[in-house]
């Protein structure tokens, strides 16, 4: 079975075409990054807009690279949500309506399903049972997923996703946007003593997690050094080191929690802060210690793209799913 798949919920379109026999055939991204930096995040009707100009030139560059012809589809997946509205309805009504022309079946994936499965991309893929957690900019969750479609939430943030945190720590410190890749950067010439942050909700059992409270901090300690004008290259480097330790310690904490809870043997962690290098040494060290193998995408499968949505659209399609024809798209949507 041979899938196109098209991702566009928020700041990327992406495109790619999987192929169960043979794997990724083709895949193409356009990040808009660039276009949104200048505002400190990412503008909902100039995501849409460009969406429209990117997707579906896209589109055809992949299935050149694929060298993949209509006829030889078999269905369409598109990311149908969670995401912003606009764009997910670019993507939404571009996947119906060339299934609907090429007679083939569309199929909705969940966001966050396709950043869940993307580690199942890689050759060493992880069998289900696994724990799995999700770390984007808009979501924070420990997944039980004992099978396709079969996930239970074990915990999630109760406030602001831990990608979130990340870009707005950095904007504190006026570091632009995305922030998560430049906090992680100038952390590494932090000095880890000079502050120490809390781990949010790490003193009590449990495995949900809270975000905002980091911010804060990080936002008291900029204003005691006088404010982000103020601040010296030293300075931002050691607060960026202390916020990126607090935050990865207590992910790291809370996934240590769920295995042990579920006693699965593997975790399985995807997202934009699943790119974070800080986070998958520490988390390779605690896991290892217990004999559970962690699995985490390509990093290039980390952050949005069409694969996953392709990869996760084909697996839906075999167990014989495929959307309704109205083009319909979900802004919320619980996985
Ligand atoms: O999965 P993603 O591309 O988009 C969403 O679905 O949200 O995740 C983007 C998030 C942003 O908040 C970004 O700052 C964060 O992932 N991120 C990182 C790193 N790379 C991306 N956070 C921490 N460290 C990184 N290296
Ligand atoms: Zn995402």
């Amino acid at each position: 079975m041979r899938v196109l798949g098209i991702e566009s919920s928020c700041d990327e379109t992406g495109v790619a075409i999987y192929d169960t026999e043979k794997g990724l055939l083709g895949q193409a991204l356009f990040s808009q990054i660039d276009m949104h930096a200048r505002y400190g995040g990412v503008v909902p009707e100039l995501a849409s807009r460009d969406h429209v100009r990117r997707v579906l030139p896209l589109i055809r560059q992949v299935m050149d690279e694929a060298q993949t012809g209509a006829e030889q589809l078999d269905g369409v997946a598109y990311t149908a949500g969670p995401g912003l509205a606009g764009a997910l309805l670019v993507g939404a009504g571009v996947a119906r309506s060339l299934a609907f022309g090429w007679g083939i079946p569309a199929v909705a994936v969940h966001h966050m399903e396709g950043h869940l499965l993307a580690p199942l991309l890689e050759d060493e893929a992880p069998d289900f049972p696994f724990v799995a957690l999700l770390v984007s900019g808009g979501h924070s969750l420990l997944l039980d997923a004992r099978g396709l479609g079969d996930y239970a939430i074990i915990g999630e943030s109760v406030d602001d996703a831990a990608g979130e945190a990340f870009d707005k720590a950095a904007k504190m410190m006026g570091l632009g946007y995305p922030g998560g890749p430049r906090i992680a950067a100038l952390a590494q010439q932090g000095n880890p003593g000079r502050f120490r942050f809390p781990r949010p909700m790490t003193d009590r059992p449990g495995l949900d997690m809270s975000f905002s409270g980091l911010k804060t901090f990080t936002l008291n300690t900029i204003n005691d050094l006088g404010g982000a004008e103020a601040l010296s290259e030293q300075d931002r480097a050691d607060v960026a080191r202390a916020f990126e330790d607090a935050a990865v310690d207590t992910l790291v904490i809370k996934c240590r929690r769920a295995v042990e809870q579920t006693g699965h043997r593997r975790l399985v962690m995807a997202g934009g802060v699943s790119a974070n290098g800080t986070l998958r040494e520490r988390l390779a060290s605690q896991m290892d210690k217990r004999g559970v193998r962690v699995f985490y995408p390509a990093p290039q499968y980390c952050t949005d793209n069409g694969a996953m949505i392709a990869f996760a659209g084909a697996l839906r399609l075999q167990a014989g799913e495929q959307a309704a024809l109205p083009i319909e798209v979900r802004a919320r949507w619980p996985l």
